[in-house]
């Protein structure tokens, strides 16, 4: 009997936000896993789309005054052009926005009304009238019912962790409009997951479909107790499918979410004339999703039952990873760790992200973080000083003769390489890439302790040394290939340049059981270079927000809700939060910028003409003749000291100034004022007359630093 074909996805990105290095750890996974199916010649296909539906995106639309259909059609764009630039191969990318997937919804729901799991509950909900909408749990903001928090979203407190119904935020206020809102009551349509109980004990317990933290989480969380139904309708506005047998109300985003899996593959089945049933119906497909912990509850309880009435496969295995954090911490918009796909792209080579990744991940769910400076010390380390060196030492005495025509004597080390490939495949097969990528690099150190022993470069020198010199290289490129096959699910590129560098694509996992013997070989071309170190500090600073932008926008849950009936994930709000939420905390007027309009635009080479310097006050004096001035003694390190006439008296005493940091316009042309000379200027904001506030850098600044 062959083995079943197999049917991979990924969770589908919301489309209402950019892709950014969080997601990514979730793709390369998923990419790197499928790519090793396809490279041992399984039947595999690799799934995915956006998804469309709910309210952020709609309120997103509203905001930028266009269709939802062209803010859909703008992101799908994005997110496919991030998605190649990290190498992600999928064979399909759609959206669950579209016919397919209507109809898959209409067919699954009409099940579930048939094993008698819907029913219909009057609904009491937060309703802003002003924008016309019943609000979404992460729309809403009060102080918490609990512990008085304020500004608290609708679905749980950030102080003291408590899950309540939005009705009951004292002061609630919309962040669509900033209104008071009000309770209304909605029809509801919801799904008796209850009745699926016995079925989901047995489902998620046994045969591995998951992992067993996530068991034991699900046991102890949900499964000791009934099942809260769940509430799968929104009354319209709602951006989403109506659904046909309840006029003017739609599906909740989550329920066809998960459908767009299957309603994406039907996609790719029109596209290459294959029979949809016989992927998501038949026993002899396996389905693999991966998802990020925070899904956990939508993909391992409400999934399962929804296939489990319809006539569609449950899937084989959801396997779960953990959340990416950036130097230890959430990834943050202010310290710039908050990076897009597309921004890293500028700056990086992929390569190094998709190794950093796969040396990080294992089968459990633990959160992965994401160190710049040792991504960089890897990279370097290891592809580029163990694995690609390998080639570039060695491809260039070859070229003129070729390899050597029979094996010569390695000293066992090919097969040994051969040997492991065993060991290797089944830690890929297990999603241990941490354990692959160790033992791939315990071979490369193989090989170059062999390179370094045969002294390749000496043998150059010794025209009678030819023959040794070419079985050398023959035995060095060749553990360079089986090197190159175990790292192509992670390193694509470097097994196409493999393939090209010794005329001969890497196709199989098993070429690395037999070595390349006779064949040409190419001049060696450059592969991957070293990390840019500057690359990665550019890459941070453009994505560095400033702090105000960054708290309005809220943040994302990063543990598995435990909350039954979820809200819009915060996920959908995060990207979107920062233009939809009307804050009250900040009430800034525009009286400054009245009073003082922006001045004609300039060049970057005309900001640039200014110096900007951090410098230290050391001394300050009274000028007793002067009304508005302070003589100020500046520092830029060392000996170097300025002085400086600053109209800052009356504000400032002379002794708070001292030892505080300060911006100085270094290189203005010095200017004679009755009083002395004045070498430069300090930056300062406000209108003067008893306003005025001195600039400063963030502590750990240094005298003479450079301002850019
Ligand atoms: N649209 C839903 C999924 C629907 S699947 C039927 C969603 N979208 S998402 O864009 O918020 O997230 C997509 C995937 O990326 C999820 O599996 C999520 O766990 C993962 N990640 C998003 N941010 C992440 C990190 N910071 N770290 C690791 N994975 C993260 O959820
Ligand atoms: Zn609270």
């Amino acid at each position: 009997m062959s083995k079943p074909q197999l049917l991979v996805t990924s969770a589908l990105p919301y489309a209402n936000g950019h892709i950014h290095l969080g997601h990514l750890v979730e793709y390369i996974q998923t990419d790197i896993w499928v790519r090793f199916q396809k490279l041992r010649g399984r039947r595999c296909i690799y799934i995915c789309a956006d998804d469309t539906h709910g309210t952020a995106i709609m309120i997103r639309a509203r905001q930028e005054g266009v269709r939802e259909e062209d803010l859909l059609a703008r992101m799908h764009e994005a997110h496919t052009r991030d998605f190649a630039g990290f190498q992600i191969a999928f064979d399909h990318y759609g959206s669950t926005h579209c016919e397919e997937n209507r109809q898959l919804c209409w067919e699954i729901w009409q099940s579930l009304r048939k094993a008698g799991m819907i029913y219909e509950e009057e609904v009491r909900q937060l309703y802003d009238a002003q924008a016309g909408t019943f609000l979404a749990d992460r729309f809403v903001k009060g102080v918490c019912p609990n512990c008085r928090a304020p500004n608290q979203y609708g679905d749980s407190c950030d102080r003291c962790g408590h899950h309540y119904d939005p009705i009951d935020l004292i002061d609630p206020v919309s962040t669509l409009s900033g209104a008071r809102p009000e309770v209304r009551t909605a029809l509801h349509l919801f799904v008796d997951i209850e009745k699926q109980h016995a079925f989901l004990d047995q489902w998620t317990q046994n045969a591995d479909h998951l992992q067993p933290e996530i068991a034991n989480y699900l046991r102890g969380h949900f499964l000791g107790q009934p099942l809260r139904p769940w509430d799968v309708s929104r009354p319209a506005p709602y951006f989403g499918f109506e659904i046909p047998d309840s006029p003017g109300n739609y599906w909740y985003v989550w329920f066809d979410a998960p459908i767009g899996y299957m309603a994406s593959t039907w996609q790719w089945c029109k596209k290459e004339g294959e029979d949809f049933d016989a992927w998501w119906a038949s026993p002899d497909t396996h389905i693999y999703h991966f998802i990020g912990k925070d899904i956990t509850y939508f993909h391992t309880l409400f999934w399962p039952a929804m296939l489990r009435v319809s006539r569609y496969q449950l899937p084989r295995r959801i396997q779960i990873h953990g959340f990416l954090t950036v130097n230890g911490e959430k990834m943050s918009k202010s310290k710039g760790t908050f990076i897009l796909a597309s921004t890293y792209l500028k700056y990086l080579d992929p390569a190094y992200l998709r190794y950093y990744y796969a040396s990080k991940l294992t089968p459990r769910v633990d959160d992965l973080d994401l160190n710049f400076e040792d991504m960089a010390e890897k990279a370097d380390a290891d592809l580029v000083g163990k694995v690609v060196n390998l080639a570039s030492r060695t491809a260039r005495f070859v070229v003129s003769t070729g390899l050597a025509s029979s094996w010569p004597d390695d000293g066992g080390l090919f097969a040994q390489t051969a040997a492991d490939g065993i060991e290797i495949a089944e830690a890929y097969e297990a999603c241990d890439f941490n354990r692959a990528m160790r033992l791939i690099l315990a071979a490369a150190d193989r090989a170059n302790q062999y390179v370094e022993r045969q002294e390749p470069w000496k043998l150059a020198k010794d025209p009678g040394q030819t023959e040794q010199l070419q079985k050398v290289c023959t035995v060095a490129l060749n553990l360079f290939r089986q090197i190159a096959v175990y790292l192509a699910p992670v390193l694509p590129r470097l097994a196409e340049q493999t393939g090209r560098l010794l005329h001969r694509p890497i196709q199989h996992w098993d070429e690395a059981q037999k070595p390349l013997l006779g064949s040409p070989v190419r001049p060696f071309e450059h592969m991957l270079k070293r990390v840019d170190r500057q690359a990665i500090s550019a890459m941070i600073d453009e994505s560095r927000q400033p702090e105000e932008a960054v708290q309005a926008s809220g943040s994302r849950t990063t543990v598995p809700s435990a909350k039954p009936v979820p809200a819009e994930t915060a996920g959908a709000v995060t990207e979107s939060g920062a233009s939809v939420s009307s804050s009250p905390r900040w009430d800034d007027d525009e009286a400054a910028l009245r009073a003082e309009p922006i001045a004609p635009q300039c060049t970057m080479e005309d900001f640039q003409k200014v110096d900007l310097r951090v410098a230290r006050i050391v001394a300050a004096e009274d000028v007793p003749k002067a009304k508005k001035l302070l003589k100020l003694t500046l520092s830029l390190g060392g000996e170097h000291r300025r002085n400086v006439f600053a109209g800052v008296k009356g504000v400032y005493k002379p002794e708070e100034l001292v030892g505080r940091l300060v911006i100085l316009a270094a290189n203005l042309a010095p200017r004679k004022m009755a009083f002395g000379t004045s070498e430069g200027m300090i930056l300062a904001a406000g209108p003067g007359d008893g306003e005025i506030y001195l600039l400063s850098p963030d502590p750990g600044a240094k005298p003479g630093q450079r301002i850019h």
